[in-house]
């Protein structure tokens, strides 16, 4: 039987990383798979999340199952994290997952379980798993423009054109903050006219947001998500702790489902759970309660909030250097985008055969599609890289 599988294809990004591994250079730089780094090129567990563990360690005095849909703890300090006051909370379903890719998931699940035969929109590009993900549970998909590579800046009226084109219950992904692969982001009026033409177009809004944070703060970085809620009858929500609260491996996220009231809300509730009941029972519960802890523990919140902060920081002026160094190197401005990009990505316009280049001869390593990582990026190793960048071509 299992002669008869076919073989799949490698993932993109993570298998960046054995390649990355087995390299034997000590010269080498990874800015590949998205992982914040610190100066010393380590990703450190943040103080709040220790803490959290050791306290959780003497506190905890059972680990018997939780709610098919993980604890509401987590669902409600998330929810309070990512939505605030925007809606209604009886409109709100919850639902636990592996991650923000278990979220993914899950929604398109939902969504082709709803029997509708919606399309779902993604922006060209997005995180490449988006659509592996939509071909695995089998939904149709269909693209919006969103980037424009000359300008490396959101193609806005290339996405809103394409946006005339979503039927009535269509499902529309947008990436809540720092989007992936690219670092272009809407601004508050682009977000509002979305939000307008969507709602006109009796669309469903589906929010990824892995990054909050990560781009102009935590509470900038939910100004779309926030303003959507307020507005749509229905939206499904993706978010992940992977990147925020530094928690990677122990695989946490979760889905917030908005629908038109709380009579509906609650049968959503139910497939949410049965969901997860359908793949995995319940969903890991460490990181989960990690995130509630330090989220309602006011000492504990405010010192996240603040490392946060600094790792924000550190990749905004790893922007400026790079641009600074760049500008420096070619002696024009045309990559000031980096610096005006927001989050751990920028896409900066490499062919494949320069990443190729950037890898074989300089031991940089980047996504096929030019997208770098600008947490990985050590100021120390700025110019080694600006060097790179320019001496393959780009
Ligand atoms: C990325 O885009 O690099 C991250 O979201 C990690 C992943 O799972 O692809």
């Amino acid at each position: 039987m299992l002669s008869s599988l076919k073989k799949q294809p490698a993932d993109r990004i993570i298998g960046l990383s054995a390649l990355y591994n087995a390299d034997p250079r000590d010269t080498k730089i990874d800015l590949g798979v998205g992982v914040y780094k610190d100066a010393s090129g380590n990703t450190p567990i943040m103080r709040a999340i220790k803490t959290a563990e050791q306290r959780l360690w003497n506190e905890e005095t059972t680990k018997t199952y939780t709610a098919m849909i993980g604890d509401g703890g987590f669902h409600n300090a998330m929810a309070d994290l990512i939505l605030a006051d925007s809606v209604d909370r009886s409109r709100v379903s919850y639902c636990a997952t592996p991650g923000g890719t278990g979220a993914v998931h899950h929604v398109l699940e939902v969504v082709k379980m709803t029997g509708t035969g919606a399309t779902v929109w993604f922006s060209d590009p997005t995180w490449g798993n988006h659509l592996s993900i939509a071909k695995h549970v089998d939904v149709p998909v269909a693209k919006y423009a969103y980037f424009d590579t000359e300008a490396r800046a959101v193609n806005f009226d290339g996405m809103m054109s394409d946006l005339q084109n979503v039927a009535s219950g269509d499902v529309v992904v947008l990436h809540g903050c720092c989007h992936n692969p690219t670092g272009a982001n809407l601004n508050e009026t682009q977000w509002r006219q979305v939000a307008d033409l969507l709602l006109e177009k009796g669309a469903i809004p589906f929010i990824d947001i892995a990054y909050q944070g990560f781009g102009d703060g935590l509470e900038e970085d939910a100004f779309g998500t926030r303003l959507l809620a307020s507005m749509f009858p229905e939206m499904f929500i993706a978010a992940s702790c992977s990147k925020n609260f530094g928690i990677y491996r122990e695989r946490c996220g979760l889905i917030l489902a908005i629908s038109a009231d709380a009579d509906i809300s609650a049968i959503t509730q139910g497939n949410l759970s049965y969901v997860n009941r359908q793949n995995f029972s319940f969903p890991p519960d460490h990181g989960a309660r990690l995130v509630t802890m330090v989220l309602t523990d006011p000492e504990l919140r405010a010192d996240w909030t603040a490392e946060l902060e600094e790792v924000r920081l550190g990749m905004l002026n790893a922007r400026r250097k790079l641009a600074d160094a760049l500008r420096a190197e070619c002696g024009s401005d045309r990559f000031g985008f980096l610096a005006e990009h927001r989050g751990m990505f920028s896409r900066i316009g490499a062919t494949e055969a320069q990443v190729d280049q950037l890898r074989e001869d300089h031991g940089i390593y980047m996504v096929f599609d030019g997208r770098l990582n600008i947490a990985g990026v050590r100021v120390d190793k700025i110019e080694t890289i600006a060097k790179a960048i320019i001496a393959v071509g780009i």
